[in-house]
């Protein structure tokens, strides 16, 4: 089978320069959405047809998709056309870019009812008790599905009709075709209409929907809201029955690649985005904003922001902590309080508890990170490492100069700035030896000064 998704409409309702299909539920284009849906049925491959700024589209779509063109916009008929080299004699599924909440399940179910029925084409459709706008299905007596008839051109008795198409259709290739090679554009519209290929082919079944929500197709910034809401409804109820606690559903926004093991509590005003993965009996949040992440088991971040970071077990972020991209904590790590750290691993039981900066660092294991310890990573023009060996004490308020190795068992004395290496062992001191004037104060207020 191979998928075939239409996207060139411009979307004047969205009322934006940029196409519609580029606006973003739970951070993920709408077109992106229906892709990674797609790539889920395993299709032999897949392909976009776009139009309006293309150019855009183009560049965030993934790089194994096929593109076609349809310079001007004439009808659902005419974008299939446009993509005609794309239909073989594999079955094709077509799609909308503008319609991100079909799930896999649902075509599934469409797909093996074609396979089942050996039918030429079979349309997804939905029963609405408020029909208009979309197009109906007309069926002979015996239920033979003979025509598609939109909105414009339906007669009143045809408007009365509540199955409708809800526009996701699989085709044997060879009967679209067929079919597209007789349709024309003599209709209200002026377009050629996907929908009238079913009058020329025959055996043509149909899939009926029992959610409709899952075809709503997106034409404004209301409805780009409320594809939202149903998305994060749907990811969490499914979370929450898998055995994970959402305090409140409300305020906590996880967008559905997002994978969570049993008994991890999420606590409020949470974000969890991309492809990040939990583990178990973890508490997350509350105020906490997570992004490709991949965090193991028993572990706490509270009120943090964590970016493509690699957390392992019964480790605890936060609060206030950033750890941004590259960022490996291995077991027991402790992370807190305004600590920021990038392309940095840090080893088993090591901590780093208050107001530090740790960038391009190594940090062995059973490491201690004095308060306000930063590492001078960046001369101006490029960035230098920092390596610190197993069970190394560093004093609070250091500034780690790199490059510079700190090696096993060393130890700095708080206020230091090391801009050398220090062996196995070692007391280093970087600061200006102290000088006491004894009675200094006292002899001052004898002079009256
Ligand atoms: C279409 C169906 C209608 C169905 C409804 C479900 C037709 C003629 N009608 O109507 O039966 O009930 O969807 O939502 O197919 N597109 C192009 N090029 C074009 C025209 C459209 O790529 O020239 C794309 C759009 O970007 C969009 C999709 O096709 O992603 C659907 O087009 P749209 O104009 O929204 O069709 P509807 O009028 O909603
Ligand atoms: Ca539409």
């Amino acid at each position: 089978m191979r998928v075939l998704i239409l996207a060139a409409g411009l979307g004047t309702r969205m009322k934006s320069k940029y196409p519609k299909v580029m606006h973003k539920i739970m951070g993920k284009e709408l077109v992106n959405w229906v892709i990674d849906t797609a790539k889920k049925l395993n299709p032999s491959k897949i392909a976009v047809v776009l139009g309006h700024k293309s150019d855009l589209v183009e560049k965030i779509l993934p790089d194994d998709i096929e593109i076609y063109y349809q310079k001007e916009q004439l009808g659902t008929g005419h974008a299939v056309m446009s993509a005609k080299e794309f239909i073989t004699n594999e079955d094709v599924l077509i799609l909308y870019g503008d319609t991100p909440l079909i799930t896999v399940d649902t075509l599934k179910n469409l797909i093996n009812k074609h396979k089942e029925t050996k039918a030429n084409a079979t349309i997804l459709t939905a029963i609405l008790d408020n029909p208009t706008g979309y197009g109906r299905i007309i069926k002979d007596s015996q239920g033979k599905v003979l025509s598609i008839v939109e909105e414009l051109e339906a007669t009143e008795e045809q408007k009365k009709i509540k199955e409708i198409n809800a526009g996701f259709v699989i085709y044997k290739g060879d009967k679209l075709l067929e079919g597209l090679s007789k349709i024309n554009a003599n209709n209200n519209k002026g377009e050629y209409y996907l929908t009238d290929v079913p009058i020329y082919i025959d055996n043509v079944e149909t899939y009926v929907l029992n959610d409709f929500s899952e075809v709503l197709g997106i034409n404004n910034r209301v409805q780009l809201a409320e594809a939202e809401k149903i998305m994060r409804k749907r990811t969490l109820n499914k979370l929450m029955l898998n055995g994970v606690t959402i305090i409140d559903p409300d305020t906590t926004y996880i967008s559905p690649d997002v994978e969570i093991g049993q008994d991890t509590i999420i606590h409020p005003m949470t974000f969890i985005f991309g492809n990040t993965i939990i583990g178990e009996e973890c508490e997350i949040g509350p105020m906490t904003r997570i992004n490709n992440c991949k965090i193991g088991n028993f572990v706490k971040i509270i009120r943090s922001e964590c970016e493509e970071a690699v957390i392992d077990n019964n480790v605890s972020v936060g609060p206030y902590s950033r750890l941004r991209t590259g960022t490996h904590l291995k077991e027991n790590v402790k992370i807190g309080n305004f600590v920021e750290t990038k392309k940095t691993v840090v080893n088993k039981n090591s901590k780093a508890q208050h107001l530090t900066y740790l960038g391009d660092a190594t940090i062995g294991e059973n490491v201690n990170i004095g308060a306000g310890t930063i590492t001078c990573n960046y001369d101006g023009k490029n960035k230098h490492k920092t390596i610190i060996g197993d069970r190394v004490f560093v004093g609070s308020n250091t500034a780690l100069v790199a490059p510079v190795n700190i090696d096993d068992d060393a130890l700095i004395g708080a206020g230091s700035t090391i801009t050398e290496d220090i062996p196995k062992g070692s007391l280093a001191l970087g600061r200006a030896k102290q000088v006491t004037k004894e009675n200094w104060v006292y002899k001052k207020r004898e002079k009256g000064e």
